[in-house]
């Protein structure tokens, strides 16, 4: 193989990895997006609160949600002041994607950093 035939080879490699990472964060960005609508669908957000800090009737959930597998098995089963959520009522998918959206959220900037609150 020649050496132009290898660079050109090695280009469309590099444009095949490219467009799959950016399909991967566009289905990700999309998949958080579900997860918001679930997560609002389900009351989810009655008592953990809209973007899921928590304070309302239930605990805070994100930023840094735990793990998905304990989200499984905390909402199947919980028999504490949560209602449990079967699957009938909310699919295993919806959970992932409400999941994602808890995941998105980013953490509250520190205080210490906010212009506004800083005295001169
Ligand atoms: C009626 C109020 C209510 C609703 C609606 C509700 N939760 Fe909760 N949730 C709670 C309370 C209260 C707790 C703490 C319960 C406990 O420790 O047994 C909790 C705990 C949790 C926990 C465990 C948190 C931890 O740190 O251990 C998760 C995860 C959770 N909820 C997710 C959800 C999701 C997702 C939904 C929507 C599908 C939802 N909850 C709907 C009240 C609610």
């Amino acid at each position: 193989m020649n050496n132009s035939i290898k660079k050109m080879k090695s280009i469309a490699l590099h444009l095949g990895a490219l467009t799959l990472l950016s399909v991967a964060q566009i289905s990700s960005a999309a998949t958080a997006k579900e997860g918001e609508v679930a997560y609002m669908k389900n009351g989810c957000w009655q008592c953990h609160g809209t973007v899921g800090q928590g304070g309302i009737a239930g605990l805070k959930l994100a930023p840094n949600p735990k793990p998905l597998a304990y989200f499984n098995a905390f909402i199947r089963n919980t028999v504490g002041p949560m209602p449990p959520y079967s699957e009938k009522i909310l699919s295993t998918q919806d959970l992932a994607h409400i999941h994602a959206y808890l995941e998105s959220i980013p953490a509250a900037p520190d205080p210490k950093n906010l212009p506004l609150l800083q005295v001169k």
